[in-house]
Protein backbone atom coordinates (compact mmCIF):
# COMPACT_ATOMS: atom_id res chain seq x y z
CA UNK A 1 0.00 0.00 0.00
CA UNK A 2 1.15 3.46 -0.67
CA UNK A 3 2.50 5.37 2.23
CA UNK A 4 0.40 8.51 3.84
CA UNK A 5 2.53 11.42 3.81
CA UNK A 6 2.23 14.69 5.42
CA UNK A 7 2.34 17.05 2.50
CA UNK A 8 3.09 20.96 3.10
CA UNK A 9 1.47 23.01 -0.48
CA UNK A 10 3.55 25.69 -1.20
CA UNK A 11 2.03 28.54 -3.40
CA UNK A 12 2.30 32.34 -3.90
CA UNK A 13 -0.04 34.58 -2.91
CA UNK A 14 -1.44 37.64 -3.49
CA UNK A 15 -1.53 38.76 0.14
CA UNK A 16 -0.24 37.67 3.12
CA UNK A 17 -2.38 35.17 5.60
CA UNK A 18 -1.45 33.45 8.70
CA UNK A 19 0.24 30.27 8.98
CA UNK A 20 -2.90 27.83 8.67
CA UNK A 21 -4.88 29.55 6.75
CA UNK A 22 -7.56 27.30 4.50
CA UNK A 23 -7.81 28.91 1.18
CA UNK A 24 -11.33 27.21 1.06
CA UNK A 25 -12.83 30.57 -0.48
CA UNK A 26 -9.71 31.53 -3.08
CA UNK A 27 -9.70 27.72 -4.01
CA UNK A 28 -13.35 28.22 -5.44
CA UNK A 29 -11.83 31.05 -7.86
CA UNK A 30 -10.65 30.07 -11.40
CA UNK A 31 -7.62 32.01 -10.20
CA UNK A 32 -6.59 29.55 -8.11
CA UNK A 33 -7.58 26.61 -10.24
CA UNK A 34 -4.35 24.75 -10.33
CA UNK A 35 -3.90 25.15 -6.25
CA UNK A 36 -7.35 23.60 -5.81
CA UNK A 37 -7.03 21.01 -8.22
CA UNK A 38 -3.33 19.77 -6.79
CA UNK A 39 -4.73 20.19 -3.43
CA UNK A 40 -8.03 18.06 -3.91
CA UNK A 41 -5.94 15.25 -5.97
CA UNK A 42 -3.17 15.07 -2.98
CA UNK A 43 -6.36 14.70 -0.28
CA UNK A 44 -7.91 12.12 -2.70
CA UNK A 45 -4.80 9.97 -2.71
CA UNK A 46 -5.17 9.73 1.21
CA UNK A 47 -2.08 12.11 2.04
CA UNK A 48 -2.46 14.91 5.29
CA UNK A 49 -2.15 18.07 2.88
CA UNK A 50 -1.12 21.76 5.01
CA UNK A 51 -1.08 24.80 3.12
CA UNK A 52 0.99 27.79 2.99
CA UNK A 53 0.56 30.79 0.57
CA UNK A 54 3.68 33.36 0.72
CA UNK A 55 3.48 36.86 -0.52
CA UNK A 56 6.42 38.78 0.41
CA UNK A 57 7.72 37.16 3.62
CA UNK A 58 9.57 33.98 3.72
CA UNK A 59 9.97 33.36 7.53
CA UNK A 60 6.54 31.81 7.56
CA UNK A 61 8.30 29.17 5.17
CA UNK A 62 10.96 28.54 7.19
CA UNK A 63 8.57 28.52 10.54
CA UNK A 64 6.09 26.08 9.09
CA UNK A 65 9.34 23.77 8.03
CA UNK A 66 10.95 24.01 11.29
CA UNK A 67 7.58 23.26 13.71
CA UNK A 68 5.33 20.95 11.67
CA UNK A 69 6.41 17.78 10.17
CA UNK A 70 6.56 17.72 6.47
CA UNK A 71 7.78 14.49 4.27
CA UNK A 72 7.81 16.80 1.25
CA UNK A 73 7.00 20.34 -0.16
CA UNK A 74 4.90 19.86 -3.43
CA UNK A 75 6.02 23.19 -4.96
CA UNK A 76 3.72 25.52 -6.50
CA UNK A 77 5.34 29.01 -5.97
CA UNK A 78 5.71 30.90 -8.92
CA UNK A 79 6.64 34.21 -7.68
CA UNK A 80 7.72 36.04 -4.57
CA UNK A 81 6.35 39.60 -3.98
CA UNK A 82 4.89 39.19 -7.37
CA UNK A 83 8.41 38.69 -8.97
CA UNK A 84 8.86 35.95 -11.60
CA UNK A 85 13.11 36.13 -10.73
CA UNK A 86 12.66 35.50 -6.77
CA UNK A 87 10.82 31.79 -7.60
CA UNK A 88 14.41 30.45 -7.61
CA UNK A 89 15.00 32.17 -4.26
CA UNK A 90 11.90 29.89 -2.50
CA UNK A 91 13.36 26.86 -3.75
CA UNK A 92 17.27 27.98 -2.51
CA UNK A 93 15.45 28.45 0.73
CA UNK A 94 13.93 25.02 1.09
CA UNK A 95 17.15 23.17 -0.48
CA UNK A 96 18.97 25.17 2.51
CA UNK A 97 16.36 23.81 4.63
CA UNK A 98 17.02 20.15 3.79
CA UNK A 99 13.44 19.24 2.79
CA UNK A 100 12.40 17.32 -0.14
CA UNK A 101 10.53 18.87 -2.79
CA UNK A 102 8.64 18.62 -5.67
CA UNK A 103 9.66 20.17 -9.14
CA UNK A 104 12.87 21.79 -10.41
CA UNK A 105 15.69 23.07 -8.14
CA UNK A 106 17.03 26.27 -7.94
CA UNK A 107 19.74 25.69 -10.55
CA UNK A 108 17.21 24.75 -13.32
CA UNK A 109 14.63 27.70 -12.52
CA UNK A 110 17.80 30.22 -12.45
CA UNK A 111 19.00 29.00 -15.84
CA UNK A 112 15.21 29.01 -17.22
CA UNK A 113 14.41 32.01 -15.96
CA UNK A 114 16.62 34.06 -18.10
CA UNK A 115 15.40 33.51 -21.41
CA UNK A 116 18.92 34.10 -23.38
CA UNK A 117 21.11 32.25 -20.87
CA UNK A 118 19.26 29.09 -21.73
CA UNK A 119 19.40 29.51 -25.59
CA UNK A 120 22.85 29.70 -24.69
CA UNK A 121 23.41 26.35 -22.91
CA UNK A 122 21.02 24.93 -25.81
CA UNK A 123 22.74 26.17 -29.05
CA UNK A 124 26.02 24.89 -26.89
CA UNK A 125 23.90 21.57 -27.17
CA UNK A 126 22.81 22.05 -31.00
CA UNK A 127 19.60 22.58 -30.50
CA UNK A 128 17.86 24.92 -32.22
CA UNK A 129 16.65 28.62 -30.82
CA UNK A 130 16.06 31.47 -32.52
CA UNK A 131 18.83 33.72 -32.74
CA UNK A 132 19.09 36.79 -30.15
CA UNK A 133 20.32 39.60 -28.11
CA UNK A 134 20.68 41.23 -25.21
CA UNK A 135 19.27 44.45 -24.28
CA UNK A 136 20.12 45.11 -20.73
CA UNK A 137 19.05 48.32 -18.61
CA UNK A 138 20.70 51.54 -18.80
CA UNK A 139 22.61 50.68 -22.10
CA UNK A 140 22.35 52.15 -25.71
CA UNK A 141 19.51 50.61 -27.50
CA UNK A 142 19.82 49.59 -31.66
CA UNK A 143 18.71 47.71 -34.33
CA UNK A 144 21.38 44.64 -34.23
CA UNK A 145 22.36 44.44 -37.93
CA UNK A 146 23.64 40.84 -37.26
CA UNK A 147 19.17 39.68 -36.62
CA UNK A 148 16.79 39.49 -39.55
CA UNK A 149 13.40 41.15 -38.93
CA UNK A 150 11.15 41.06 -37.81
CA UNK A 151 11.83 40.98 -34.20
CA UNK A 152 9.74 39.86 -31.02
CA UNK A 153 10.84 41.89 -28.06
CA UNK A 154 10.24 40.29 -24.48
CA UNK A 155 11.21 40.87 -20.51
CA UNK A 156 14.28 38.98 -20.34
CA UNK A 157 13.53 37.32 -17.19
CA UNK A 158 9.15 37.42 -16.92
CA UNK A 159 6.64 34.57 -17.44
CA UNK A 160 2.91 33.73 -18.58
CA UNK A 161 3.20 36.02 -21.16
CA UNK A 162 3.57 39.15 -19.49
CA UNK A 163 4.99 41.89 -21.70
CA UNK A 164 3.79 40.09 -24.38
CA UNK A 165 1.57 41.56 -26.53
CA UNK A 166 1.06 41.89 -30.66
CA UNK A 167 3.56 45.19 -30.75
CA UNK A 168 5.54 42.81 -29.20
CA UNK A 169 6.53 41.36 -32.93
CA UNK A 170 8.48 44.58 -34.55
CA UNK A 171 9.21 45.08 -38.09
CA UNK A 172 11.36 48.43 -38.43
CA UNK A 173 14.16 50.23 -36.16
CA UNK A 174 11.47 52.24 -34.32
CA UNK A 175 8.88 50.18 -33.45
CA UNK A 176 12.04 47.86 -32.11
CA UNK A 177 13.98 50.63 -30.24
CA UNK A 178 10.06 51.55 -28.74
CA UNK A 179 9.24 48.25 -27.37
CA UNK A 180 12.54 47.35 -25.63
CA UNK A 181 12.17 51.14 -24.34
CA UNK A 182 8.48 49.86 -23.28
CA UNK A 183 10.33 46.74 -21.92
CA UNK A 184 12.99 49.01 -19.76
CA UNK A 185 10.97 52.05 -18.73
CA UNK A 186 7.54 50.82 -18.19
CA UNK A 187 8.25 47.26 -17.03
CA UNK A 188 11.74 47.77 -15.44
CA UNK A 189 12.73 44.67 -16.83
CA UNK A 190 16.33 43.57 -19.33
CA UNK A 191 14.75 42.92 -22.57
CA UNK A 192 15.67 40.23 -24.91
CA UNK A 193 14.77 40.18 -28.93
CA UNK A 194 14.87 37.56 -30.94
CA UNK A 195 14.06 36.38 -34.46
CA UNK A 196 10.22 35.82 -34.99
CA UNK A 197 9.96 32.19 -36.04
CA UNK A 198 6.90 31.47 -38.37
CA UNK A 199 5.22 28.50 -37.79
CA UNK A 200 2.68 26.27 -35.53
CA UNK A 201 3.25 26.32 -31.61
CA UNK A 202 3.43 23.38 -30.01
CA UNK A 203 3.81 22.37 -25.94
CA UNK A 204 5.38 19.66 -24.96
CA UNK A 205 5.34 18.58 -21.50
CA UNK A 206 8.40 16.06 -19.86
CA UNK A 207 8.61 14.42 -16.47
CA UNK A 208 10.98 12.37 -14.75
CA UNK A 209 14.26 12.13 -13.70
CA UNK A 210 17.21 9.92 -15.42
CA UNK A 211 14.23 8.29 -17.40
CA UNK A 212 11.86 10.23 -19.17
CA UNK A 213 8.62 10.66 -20.64
CA UNK A 214 7.71 13.23 -23.17
CA UNK A 215 4.04 13.76 -23.47
CA UNK A 216 1.99 14.48 -26.78
CA UNK A 217 2.38 18.32 -28.10
CA UNK A 218 -0.75 20.10 -27.31
CA UNK A 219 -1.15 22.99 -29.81
CA UNK A 220 -2.49 26.52 -29.80
CA UNK A 221 -4.48 27.40 -32.64
CA UNK A 222 -5.07 31.35 -33.36
CA UNK A 223 -8.76 30.33 -34.69
CA UNK A 224 -9.88 33.49 -36.91
CA UNK A 225 -7.26 35.83 -35.87
CA UNK A 226 -6.21 37.60 -39.19
CA UNK A 227 -3.15 35.52 -40.96
CA UNK A 228 -1.25 38.72 -41.61
CA UNK A 229 -0.76 39.18 -38.14
CA UNK A 230 1.63 37.63 -36.16
CA UNK A 231 0.22 34.21 -34.09
CA UNK A 232 1.71 34.68 -31.12
CA UNK A 233 1.10 33.90 -27.44
CA UNK A 234 0.36 37.18 -26.12
CA UNK A 235 -0.87 37.95 -22.35
CA UNK A 236 -4.83 38.26 -23.74
CA UNK A 237 -4.46 35.21 -26.44
CA UNK A 238 -3.02 33.20 -23.03
CA UNK A 239 -5.31 34.53 -19.98
CA UNK A 240 -8.36 36.82 -21.60
CA UNK A 241 -10.90 34.09 -21.97
CA UNK A 242 -13.24 36.94 -23.39
CA UNK A 243 -10.57 37.38 -26.03
CA UNK A 244 -9.75 33.94 -26.98
CA UNK A 245 -13.92 33.30 -27.93
CA UNK A 246 -13.68 36.35 -30.09
CA UNK A 247 -11.26 34.96 -31.65
CA UNK A 248 -11.39 31.37 -31.36
CA UNK A 249 -8.31 30.56 -29.59
CA UNK A 250 -7.94 27.28 -28.29
CA UNK A 251 -5.53 24.22 -27.04
CA UNK A 252 -5.73 21.04 -28.63
CA UNK A 253 -3.53 18.28 -29.17
CA UNK A 254 -2.03 18.65 -32.30
CA UNK A 255 -3.02 17.20 -35.23
CA UNK A 256 -1.28 14.31 -37.06
CA UNK A 257 2.00 15.82 -37.79
CA UNK A 258 3.70 14.88 -40.81
CA UNK A 259 5.92 11.68 -40.77
CA UNK A 260 8.88 11.96 -38.12
CA UNK A 261 8.13 15.09 -37.07
CA UNK A 262 6.62 14.33 -33.81
CA UNK A 263 9.71 12.20 -33.29
CA UNK A 264 11.68 14.82 -33.97
CA UNK A 265 9.82 17.37 -31.58
CA UNK A 266 9.82 15.22 -28.90
CA UNK A 267 13.21 14.23 -29.46
CA UNK A 268 14.21 17.90 -29.15
CA UNK A 269 12.62 18.42 -26.20
CA UNK A 270 14.11 15.17 -24.73
CA UNK A 271 17.74 16.64 -25.27
CA UNK A 272 16.91 19.81 -23.73
CA UNK A 273 15.41 18.56 -21.04
CA UNK A 274 18.69 16.72 -20.14
CA UNK A 275 20.90 19.84 -21.40
CA UNK A 276 19.01 21.43 -18.92
CA UNK A 277 19.58 19.16 -16.55
CA UNK A 278 16.09 19.38 -15.96
CA UNK A 279 13.69 16.99 -13.61
CA UNK A 280 10.82 16.22 -12.04
CA UNK A 281 8.41 17.74 -14.84
CA UNK A 282 9.00 20.56 -17.49
CA UNK A 283 7.24 21.77 -20.77
CA UNK A 284 9.01 23.27 -23.57
CA UNK A 285 6.94 25.96 -25.91
CA UNK A 286 8.15 24.57 -29.28
CA UNK A 287 7.58 26.50 -32.76
CA UNK A 288 7.77 24.15 -36.07
CA UNK A 289 7.72 26.16 -39.09
CA UNK A 290 6.58 24.93 -43.02
CA UNK A 291 9.81 23.27 -43.26
CA UNK A 292 9.43 21.40 -39.91
CA UNK A 293 12.49 22.82 -38.72
CA UNK A 294 11.75 22.42 -34.96
CA UNK A 295 13.14 25.62 -32.25
CA UNK A 296 12.31 26.04 -28.78
CA UNK A 297 11.19 29.00 -27.87
CA UNK A 298 11.49 28.58 -23.93
CA UNK A 299 12.31 26.31 -21.32
CA UNK A 300 9.14 26.40 -18.64
CA UNK A 301 10.63 24.56 -15.13
CA UNK A 302 7.45 24.11 -12.70
CA UNK A 303 4.93 24.57 -15.20
CA UNK A 304 1.46 25.08 -14.67
CA UNK A 305 -0.30 21.59 -13.45
CA UNK A 306 -3.94 22.48 -13.24
CA UNK A 307 -6.11 19.71 -14.13
CA UNK A 308 -7.17 21.27 -17.16
CA UNK A 309 -3.76 22.61 -18.59
CA UNK A 310 -1.81 21.07 -21.44
CA UNK A 311 0.81 19.65 -19.02
CA UNK A 312 -2.17 16.84 -17.41
CA UNK A 313 -4.02 16.88 -20.35
CA UNK A 314 -1.07 15.73 -22.26
CA UNK A 315 -0.60 13.08 -19.34
CA UNK A 316 -4.24 11.54 -19.15
CA UNK A 317 -4.00 11.09 -23.11
CA UNK A 318 -1.75 8.30 -22.59
CA UNK A 319 -3.12 7.16 -19.81
CA UNK A 320 -1.78 8.78 -16.63
CA UNK A 321 -4.83 10.13 -14.63
CA UNK A 322 -4.75 13.73 -12.86
CA UNK A 323 -3.89 11.50 -9.28
CA UNK A 324 -1.85 9.23 -10.60
CA UNK A 325 0.23 12.18 -12.35
CA UNK A 326 0.36 13.64 -9.19
CA UNK A 327 1.91 11.06 -7.23
CA UNK A 328 4.45 10.58 -9.90
CA UNK A 329 5.15 13.92 -8.91
CA UNK A 330 5.86 13.14 -5.50
CA UNK A 331 7.69 9.93 -6.11
CA UNK A 332 9.97 11.34 -8.16
CA UNK A 333 10.78 14.01 -5.82
CA UNK A 334 11.78 11.10 -3.48
CA UNK A 335 14.06 9.93 -5.90
CA UNK A 336 16.52 12.58 -6.76
N1 LIG B 1 11.17 33.98 -31.23
C1 LIG B 1 9.85 33.85 -31.27
N2 LIG B 1 9.23 33.57 -32.44
C2 LIG B 1 7.90 33.47 -32.52
N3 LIG B 1 7.08 33.65 -31.47
C3 LIG B 1 7.63 33.94 -30.28
C4 LIG B 1 9.04 34.03 -30.11
N4 LIG B 1 9.28 34.33 -28.82
C5 LIG B 1 8.09 34.39 -28.20
N5 LIG B 1 7.09 34.17 -29.07
C6 LIG B 1 5.65 34.15 -28.76
O1 LIG B 1 5.43 34.78 -27.51
C7 LIG B 1 4.94 33.83 -26.56
C8 LIG B 1 5.55 34.09 -25.19
O2 LIG B 1 6.95 33.99 -25.26
P1 LIG B 1 7.78 33.12 -24.24
O3 LIG B 1 9.22 33.30 -24.57
O4 LIG B 1 7.27 31.73 -24.20
O5 LIG B 1 7.52 33.89 -22.87
P2 LIG B 1 6.65 33.55 -21.56
O6 LIG B 1 7.65 33.15 -20.55
O7 LIG B 1 6.02 34.82 -21.19
O8 LIG B 1 5.70 32.43 -21.89
C9 LIG B 1 5.29 32.48 -27.13
O9 LIG B 1 4.41 31.49 -26.65
C10 LIG B 1 5.15 32.72 -28.63
O10 LIG B 1 3.80 32.69 -29.05
MG1 LIG C 1 6.18 30.62 -22.77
Amino acid sequence: MRKKLNILLLFDSPYSKPRGYDYAEEFQSSDWEAESDVSKALCALGHKVRLLGLYNDIIPLIEEIKSEKADVVFNLAEVFNQKSHLEKNIVCVLEMLGVIQTGASAASLFICNDKALTKKILNFHRIKVPQFHTFYRGHRIWLPKTLKLPLVVKPLCEEASRGIAQASVTDSEESFCERVRFIHETMKHDAIAEEYIDGRELYVGVFGNKRITVLPPTEIKFGTMSEDEPRIATYKAKWDNQYRKKWGIRNVFSARLAHGVEEKVKDTCERAYRALNMRCYARFDVRMTAENQVFIIEANANPSIGRYEDFAMAAEKIGISYQKLMQRIIDLAFRR
